[in-house]
């Protein structure tokens, strides 16, 4: 599919995204080992997390969806059956990698496999904890998907994480369910800790001390009712669309502001950002609140070290802010980000040029000289969600139409996207 965006005046009104993508996996994955029934509002909409969904489905729980509320009747830790056919991840990380971990533990060979992106993401990073617990697990060339998971007892295991990275924590810790004994992760680098509250509030013992986290294997897991907050990585597009285009004055609702996420927030803040979290409370352990953002001009900003780790979905939208800024950007430290969807790097980079906008690459990350005039032009998402959104909001800033290809790929997370950018533009 091909998308037009026109240039755009003010972006305004009271906007509702759809659930967080990271929190529902976690949920759909949790609810569908606990004992009894979950129901979880406001389940992400995305293709992604409907990928997990399948998944649980196939391994033999009856997962149901009405609007985006999604019941699961879990049966316990123990209650997967061997799925008919191999699993398919779609062009989910977070389902491969996170239901490694739990596929690992069960008392079947299982495989699962993913699009030819995913086929093309490292594997070894959960392969390896995953052996040291005692799984025996094949993959393409000994690190990409297909993998085969030969299902078996592991041991609980204390591992340090060698990169940061939140689905690898908790791909350690859904094998460390199923352990006995004490599961210890240690991070180096602080990743979003959206699978410790949710395994705490469907009833296991997770104690976290500094950026320790330490599971007690072989937990009763209880379905309970859960609401999902709305996604602030989603949020991120319209945050920076509405300090991006002039008179804009948008309130987000309702928005998961988890501060291992909320570092978005504060990098916006620091480079001069009109942002406002307005009625902030706890739903179910995670902090949400609405957002108002207004036009501001922006300063400039380095985004490196932990920074660079807590905002890595968020970069390819902040490298358009960053363009048209006083001063520039600078990411470094950022080379898990060649490693996504599709290398982030090199296709900010290609739709960059595509725009006339002067970048300059580094293995990892990007320099962003400020100032720079947005001009018209043909972009491609390379079929990443993320690149699709950024810029889409980079061509409200344009001298004229703007086409992106690919632009169905934004449905990974954020279907509604198109229609919400078009109400936000008042058309
Ligand atoms: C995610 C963790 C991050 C992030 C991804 C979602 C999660 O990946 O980029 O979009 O839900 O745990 P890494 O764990 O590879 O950093």
């Amino acid at each position: 599919m091909q998308q037009t965006i026109r240039p755009s005046g003010r972006l305004s009104g009271v906007l509702s995204l759809p659930g967080d993508k990271s929190i529902s996996h976690r949920f759909a994955m949790i609810a569908s080992l606990a004992e009894g029934t979950s129901r979880i509002s406001n389940f992400s909409t995305g293709a992604d997390c409907h990928s997990t969904l399948g998944c649980v489905q196939a391994l033999g729980i009856d997962a149901s969806e009405e609007g985006t509320t999604v019941t699961i009747h879990g049966k316990g830790l123990r209650g997967w059956k061997e799925p008919a056919g191999d699993l398919d991840a779609g062009n989910s990380g977070s389902t491969i990698r996170m239901m490694a971990g739990l596929l690992a533990a069960q008392p079947f060979t299982s495989s699962i496999f993913g699009d030819e992106s995913l086929s093309r993401r490292p594997m070894a990073r959960v392969m390896k904890p995953l052996a040291e617990m005692g799984a025996k697990i094949e993959a393409r060339d000994g690190q990409f998907p297909p993998l085969t998971i030969h299902g078996g007892e592991l041991h609980a295991i204390d591992y340090t994480l060698p990169v940061p990275s939140a689905q690898v924590k908790t791909c350690v810790l859904f094998g460390g369910l199923f352990a006995e004994g004490q599961t210890i992760v240690r991070e180096p680098i602080r990743s979003r800790d959206h699978t410790e509250i949710a395994l705490r509030e469907f009833g296991a013992d997770i104690q976290i001390k500094q950026r320790v986290i330490t599971l007690q294997g072989r937990p009763t897991l209880t379905g309970r009712d859960v609401v999902v907050p709305s996604d602030l990585s989603s949020a991120a597009f319209f945050l920076v669309a509405g300090l991006l285009v002039p008179d804009s004055n948008l309130v987000i609702q309702g928005v998961g502001l988890n501060p291992s996420r909320s570092a978005l927030l504060d990098f916006l803040l620091s480079t001069g950002a009109n942002i406002k979290v307005l009625k902030l409370q706890s739903v179910n352990g995670e902090p949400i609140g609405d957002i108002q953002v207004r036009h501001a001009p922006i300063r400039g900003g380095v985004i490196e070290k932990d920074l660079a780790a807590a905002l890595i979905d968020e970069i390819p939208v902040l490298a358009v802010l960053g363009a048209a800024s006083e001063e520039g950007f600078i990411v470094r430290d950022a080379a898990e980000l060649r490693i996504k969807e599709t290398d982030r790097i090199a296709t900010v980079a290609d739709n960059f040029k595509r725009m006339g906008i002067e970048i300059e690459v580094t293995p990892d990350g990007m320099r962003i000289p400020g100032r720079q005039k947005f001009r018209a032009a043909n972009f491609d998402s390379f079929g990443d969600h993320r690149i699709a959104m950024a810029f889409a909001v980079a061509a409200l800033r344009g001298d004229g139409e703007s086409t992106i290809d690919n632009a169905d790929a934004a449905s990974v997370s954020f279907p509604e996207f198109w229609g919400i950018l078009e109400k936000a533009a008042g058309r």
